[in-house]
């Protein structure tokens, strides 16, 4: 028993903002952005979240009646609200009247890998038949447009696909973890709000911050660690992999990635120039981006992988039915 993709789907907000726009508002300029990153643009969310995870579960959902879904998984660390989370909004409005279980999990950059997973294990334990998992963030409403090396990072947006029973497709998956002694990622929670009954830090700022340097040298490690382990799991080389789907944060993370791990850099696929980091959006909107395209055949073999904040990590081998 395994799991297979039946259907992908995307949404990508409408403001485009350019490096050229970016530096208008900060010191920096287009040269060094495209040459530290790869990115040339990205996109802000005028909305909400579950907006954007509506649409991507809309396009993924086109194929796919949504009385038959048994689950939704939402990951995100942006949500509109703690309550109601991302998903329960998705369900209602995908107009789901049944009481299926909709809730929302963070692992930061790598939530969407986190959350294959747990759709992957409620259907081949027998619990669920179908699952709608979604990634999806609203980056653009935790950054500090004062800080130039992050700001210029960062997009939103949102991918999802449904999971469903089936003899082939997902071969394995793996998830870990470890210790962020540096705090190289954080953002702090600002709803720590005066008590009367008890004194404490009131700070309300909650910006995304982060050490680029150290989280550099966490991704290309990582990554290469963890395709490596995946692979030898599965007694497979990197030559029978078709194409890896990364975690888009930065192009030279992507290049390096392809050059220890020896893949063509032309199957280590990426947009990161268009949409800079989604977070967890990322690896299902390239992953529906290459579906669209009609880059994925039956037979093919495909990795995604993502890592981020935490520090976490994760990744996917399967078989594209
Ligand atoms: N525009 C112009 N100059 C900038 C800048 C910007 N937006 N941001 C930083 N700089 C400057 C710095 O101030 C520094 O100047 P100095 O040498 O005068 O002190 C110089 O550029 C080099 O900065 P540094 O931070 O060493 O650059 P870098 O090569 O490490 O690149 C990142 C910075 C953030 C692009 C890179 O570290 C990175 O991509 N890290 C990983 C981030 C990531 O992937 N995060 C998400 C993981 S899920």
């Amino acid at each position: 028993m395994s799991t297979r993709i039946v259907s992908t789907g995307s949404y990508i907000p409408e403001v485009k903002v350019s490096n050229a726009d970016l530096e208008s508002i900060m010191d920096t300029n287009d040269e060094w952005i495209r040459k530290r990153t790869g990115i040339e643009s990205r996109r802000y969310e005028d909305i909400s979240t579950a907006r954007m995870a509506t649409e991507a579960a809309k396009d993924a959902c086109s194929t796919v009646d949504v009385e038959t879904l048994d689950c939704i998984v939402v990951a995100t660390y942006t949500p509109d609200s703690f309550i109601p989370t991302v998903a329960n909004q998705v369900k209602a409005n995908l107009g789901i009247t049944r009481p299926i279980p909709s809730f929302d999990l963070n692992a930061a950059c790598s939530g969407f890998i986190y959350a294959y997973q747990v759709a992957h294990a409620y259907i081949v334990s027998g619990i669920y038949k179908k699952v709608l998992v979604i990634g999806v963030d609203f980056n653009s409403r935790y950054m500090n447009f004062e800080d130039r090396s992050t700001s210029i990072l960062f997009g939103d947006g949102a991918g999802a696909l449904v999971l469903e029973t089936s003899d082939k497709g997902t071969i394995d998956t793996i998830i870990g973890g470890e210790d962020d002694i540096n705090e190289s990622i954080t953002m702090k929670n600002s709803t720590d709000y005066s008590n009367p009954f008890v004194e404490r830090d009131t700070k309300k700022e909650s910006y995304f911050e982060m050490k680029g340097s150290d989280v550099f040298k966490y991704a290309v490690r990582i990554m290469d660690k963890t395709i490596k382990d995946l692979l030898v799991k599965n007694n497979l080389e990197t030559n029978d992999i078709d194409y890896v789907i990364s975690h888009q944060a930065n192009q030279r993370i992507l290049d390096s990635g392809a050059r220890s791990l020896k893949i063509d850099t032309k199957r280590m696929l990426s947009n990161v120039s268009k949409y800079g980091n989604t977070s967890s959006a990322s690896v299902p909107i390239l992953l529906d981006e290459a579906n669209k395209k009609g880059l994925l055949q039956s037979g093919m073999k495909v990795i995604l992988v993502a890592f981020g904040g935490g520090l976490t990590y994760g990744a996917v081998l399967l078989e594209w039915i």
